[in-house]
């Protein structure tokens, strides 16, 4: 069922597990989350960033494609359609175009205007029963050309965007999208504790799941954080599986060059990956 994010996180928030956010690119990606999650009983998030749905023709087809597969899989866990790091025109798009929730990624703006701008989304999202992701403090790396310094959220502004009335909140906590280079001093644990005192019950996003120690996810789930997204980690997961399909000549052999046998390594080897990060989170058997 394609359903907010917010009773899923607020669950999460209250049961101290984390829901997944998982990145879509294509119908694979689409396929192996959505089983997973009904295989493992847990609730998930489909996320989209700006360039995936470009790369899919558009969100229409992003909103068509999930909910027509949800309805054919038979999937009854409870699945949010998300817009990652959305721009304030790829807001509306997606709010269009029929997704369930979005984030609105103002960190860029000054404060005030970030604050402006997310209180016409939060009116809107509450209108159309969806939910919203605010950012404050931009997270570090690189994501389809947006380029994050990665600076810690400072607490004050994120009680200023909590009381807006959005549903979660990603606050720059020292994270970054992509691998993490080998000096990454780590989650900023104080700035996070900084955050959770101004916002309340407000579940909170950890962007940037892919490479975090299994330590430190938990530590960030038992200090609030009730969302986490991955999405290199699927990537690397796919690429590392294809290669050795292709590496071992196998797409010479018979009809192995079909594109349902050439890309199936990959999509099982996504299976793999989100299975183990559904099991870190502790969301497996909370649908
Ligand atoms: P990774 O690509 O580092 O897993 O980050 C995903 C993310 O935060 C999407 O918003």
């Amino acid at each position: 069922m394609l359903v907010s994010a917010k009773e899923m996180l607020e669950k999460a928030r209250d049961g101290k597990y984390a829901v997944g956010q998982f990145n879509i690119n294509n119908l694979e990606w689409t396929k192996s989350i959505l089983l997973t999650a009904e295989e493992l009983k847990s609730p998930v998030i489909l996320g989209v960033s700006e360039g995936a749905g470009k790369y899919m023709t558009g969100f229409k087809t992003v909103a068509a494609m999930v909910k027509a597969m949800i309805e054919e899989l038979g999937i009854t866990v409870p699945v949010a359609l998300h817009l990652d790091h959305g721009t304030y025109e790829g807001c509306y798009k997606c709010i269009e175009a029929g997704f369930s929730s979005i984030m609105f990624d103002g960190s860029h703006y000054p404060i005030d205007e970030n604050v402006a701008k997310t209180q016409e989304l939060v009116k809107i999202c509450a209108e159309k029963g969806m939910s919203l992701e605010a950012e404050v403090g931009s997270i570090g790396g690189e994501e389809d050309g947006v380029v994050g310094l990665g600076e810690c959220a400072d607490p004050a502004e994120c009680k200023r965007i909590a009381e807006l009335g959005v549903d979660m909140l990603a606050a720059g906590i020292g994270n970054i999208h992509g691998q993490y280079p080998e000096n990454w001093p780590g989650l900023r644990f104080d700035v996070l504790e900084a955050v959770k005192k101004e916002v309340g019950n407000m579940p909170l996003v950890l962007h940037g799941g892919t490479g975090i120690p299994e330590d430190m996810i938990k530590k960030a789930i038992s200090l609030g954080v009730a969302k986490i997204n991955v999405n290199t980690e699927c990537q690397l997961a796919f690429a590392a599986a294809t290669r050795k399909y292709i590496e071992a000549g196998k797409d010479q052999q018979g009809k192995g060059f079909d594109p349902r046998k050439l890309l199936a390594p990959g999509a099982e080897a996504i299976k793999e990956t989100v299975k183990e990060k559904m099991e870190l989170f502790g969301s497996v058997g909370k649908a």
